[in-house]
């Protein structure tokens, strides 16, 4: 009876174990996941309970048993079956073409077939499986032998503890280990918010998290991992590269979904314009691409010179990162007066451009990464993004490195600064009596989503500016071709021009005109949105903060950014000033207040705290579809407040006035018959 027990038991855990790997192989290998993840979860808690009734059940390979060894006192060597190799580097089309040509030279043929691969930007590992089962895995080292890494690269799910299908007795795979770009941001925002220092970047990130004594650390890192080749094998293989990744395949070990077999070295040369051009829309860091002869028998006739394989070749992208030199950090204000603290470099090559500026965002990241003039500075600039100093290398320091200070007065107005703790940034009190304010303002004012003055650039503004034309947004409408032929490099036909092009901009739209404003935190869709509830600017410039917040996408501190620009006397009399030089709009009615039979009409709801099924933004559009007023605070006229998770004061004013509080649950389960009323 009782063994009968222990078989069932025995069939069902390899059972389970069969269903689990299954779908690790579906997700990693195939990329079709074909159950969701809260189905694997229940399979796997399962087998645990099962596991924990049997143990002697349990198996090294049971997909239970990842993280299971106890911490390491420190890593040990081992040798690898075959030596890991390196790549000879092409930086252009150039070394690329030699390489071919060198190539078929050397076999005596006119045209060769490549695998071209992602060189993924990760660390390199060697995984040996017995019989199926993997029994090491280890760092390359000096590629002859490497620190033995076993019990952390197990508890990385894309790797498999057993093959599948009909395994070679060895086998020793070669790839790399890395973290994707979305793992690597989410890790470091909960490391963040723990207090702890982020990682620099996503290969820091693999290898740090690689490198851990204890593998329950290494188990909580995203890690990743990419078949590319094989050491020892011994078993017959197919005579491709390429049939050898899809054989690795099959046997369950992920490879990249971005490999292809290419002819000659203006295929390989496509790839990489392919690849290049792609490369800020991958999850993953690539730092260049590489070249593999497909044939194996080729493969052997070429063989290898020092470490590196003659029938490969990786072709580098420009590095992204570079290590300089900051000179000297500025302070530059922006629109809304924020000082944003800019770094002055040594010139670098870095992502394709030379660059001499970095931003550093505010003084707080500026403490969090401690970055000092005179240091040697890691910068980083992907694709069309502002280049950034993405930290420090602390060693490098010589002493005579010296704090980043904030200025005691607005460096362009000399205004007093304000601390925005909230925001962490640091304000010029001087508004538009600031020159850098103004000429923000203006360009905002001009550009394309707003006014769209064509041929009124950056450098115009300035010069407007700083010869005292132009003070306001509404002097803009009063220069003349006259007064604008008088500046610097402007003709007389670029001045017609922009004259034109200021009297076309005048007839414009509503949702344009408050975009234009540049009122903070007010984008275009806030714009719109303004435009659509009140219908026109009279009845916008009345409304207090309580009437603002009705507005889809506002909030308490949208809705009092608002309400301080129009109350301010000089932003009416700039309004007043446009339009009676003839900026004008179609106005239309305002949005329809709900029917008063709406299920909700005319109760005040407040939302407070997270809520999980849907952004703060729906459910407040959904409860006005509804006919209530969504306000800001809690007061005893208020019906009732929906708490989401965290829910701070306002949960509290609730419970002392005795206002009704619906958790999540009990909101949208009567949302649902609000909305189907
Ligand atoms: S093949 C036989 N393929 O680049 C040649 N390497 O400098 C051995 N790497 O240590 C390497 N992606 O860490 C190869 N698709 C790829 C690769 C790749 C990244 C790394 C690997 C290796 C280094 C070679």
């Amino acid at each position: 009876m009782a063994q009968e027990r222990i078989a069932a038991a025995r069939n069902r855990a390899a059972e389970l174990r069969r269903e689990l790997d299954e779908h690790n192989y579906r997700y990693y290998v195939l990329d079709a996941p074909s159950v969701p993840d809260a189905e694997y979860d229940r399979l796997m808690r399962e087998l645990v309970e099962l596991e924990t009734r049997h143990p002697e059940l349990v198996t090294t390979e049971s997909p239970t048993q990842r993280v299971g060894a106890e911490p390491l006192a420190a890593f040990t060597e081992v040798e690898h079956l075959e030596p890991m190799l390196s790549l000879g580097n092409a930086f252009d089309a150039q070394e690329v073409h030699d390489f071919d040509r060198r190539l078929r030279e050397l076999l005596d043929v006119v045209e060769i077939d490549y695998v071209t691969e992602p060189k993924l930007d990760g660390l390199a590992v060697s995984l040996t499986y017995h019989d199926g089962r993997l029994t090491v895995a280890a760092t390359r080292g000096d590629g002859r032998r490497g620190e033995e890494v076993t019990q952390n690269v197990r508890t990385i799910r894309g790797i498999p503890l057993r093959l599948r299908g009909d395994v070679p007795p060895l086998l020793e795979v070669r790839g790399e280990v890395f973290m994707t770009r979305s793992g690597f941001v989410e890790y470091n925002r909960q490391a963040e918010a723990r207090g702890e220092k982020p990682f620099v970047n996503p290969r820091n990130a693999a290898a740090g998290s690689l490198r851990q004594l204890d593998p329950v650390v290494t188990a909580q890192r995203p890690l990743n991992f990419c078949a590319y080749g094989v050491g020892r094998v011994d078993a017959e293989l197919p005579g491709r590269h390429s049939e050898v990744l899809q054989r690795l395949r099959d046997w369950g070990l992920p490879s990249s979904g971005e490999v292809e077999v290419v002819c000659g070295s203006d295929g390989c040369l496509a790839y990489h314009a392919a690849m290049l051009e792609r490369r800020d829309a991958l999850d993953f860091d690539i730092d260049g691409v590489v070249y593999k002869v497909d044939r194996r028998d080729w493969q052997t006739e070429l063989g290898q010179v020092a470490r590196a394989p003659r029938w490969a070749i990786a072709h580098k992208f420009p590095a992204q990162e570079e290590l300089t030199r900051l000179l000297d950090v500025d302070f530059q204000v922006g629109r809304t007066g924020v000082l944003t603290p800019v770094a002055r470099l040594e010139p670098v090559f870095v992502g394709g451009v030379t660059v001499t500026n970095a931003t550093l965002h505010n003084m707080d990241e500026i403490a969090r990464k401690d970055v000092r003039i005179g240091d040697t500075v890691s910068v980083r600039r992907a694709g069309d993004v502002i280049p950034e100093i993405v930290g420090v290398v602390a060693e490098r320091r010589d002493g005579g490195e010296r704090a980043v200070e904030l200025p005691p007065a607005c460096p362009v107005c000399g205004s007093a600064l304000v601390r925005d703790e909230e925001a962490s940034a640091v304000r010029c009190s001087g508004g538009l009596y600031c020159p850098a304010q103004r000429k923000q303002a203006i360009r905002h004012f001009a550009s394309r989503l707003a006014m769209d003055i064509e041929g009124l650039g950056d450098k115009l503004v300035d010069q407007l500016v700083d010869a005292g034309l132009v003070a306001s947004v509404a002097d803009l409408y009063r220069l003349d071709v006259e007064a604008l032929a008088g500046l610097e490099r402007m003709g007389e036909k670029s001045a017609q021009n922009l004259v034109a092009a200021l009297e076309r901009s005048k007839a414009t739209t509503l949702p344009r005109f408050l975009f234009a404003l540049g009122i903070r935190e007010v984008g275009e869709s806030t714009a719109r949105a303004l435009a659509t509830q009140f219908g026109d600017l009279p009845a916008l410039r009345e409304a207090d903060v309580e009437a603002l917040q009705q507005v889809p996408d506002v909030g308490p501190v949208v809705a009092q950014h608002v309400a301080a620009f129009f109350a301010e006397s000089h932003n009416r009399e700039v309004i007043e000033a446009l339009r009676a030089l003839g900026v004008r709009w179609q106005s239309h009615e305002p949005r329809p207040a709900a029917d008063a039979d709406a299920p909700l009409a005319g109760s005040s709801v407040v939302l407070t705290g997270t809520l999980e099924a849907m952004p703060r933004t729906e459910a407040k559009a959904r409860l006005q579809a509804l006919g209530a007023k969504v306000a800001g605070s809690v007061s005893k006229k208020t019906a009732f407040v929906i708490a989401g998770s965290e829910a701070g004061s306002k949960l509290a004013k609730a419970t002392e006035l005795g206002v009704e509080v619906l958790d999540e649950a009990d909101f949208l389960e009567r949302l649902a018959i609000w909305e189907r009323d």
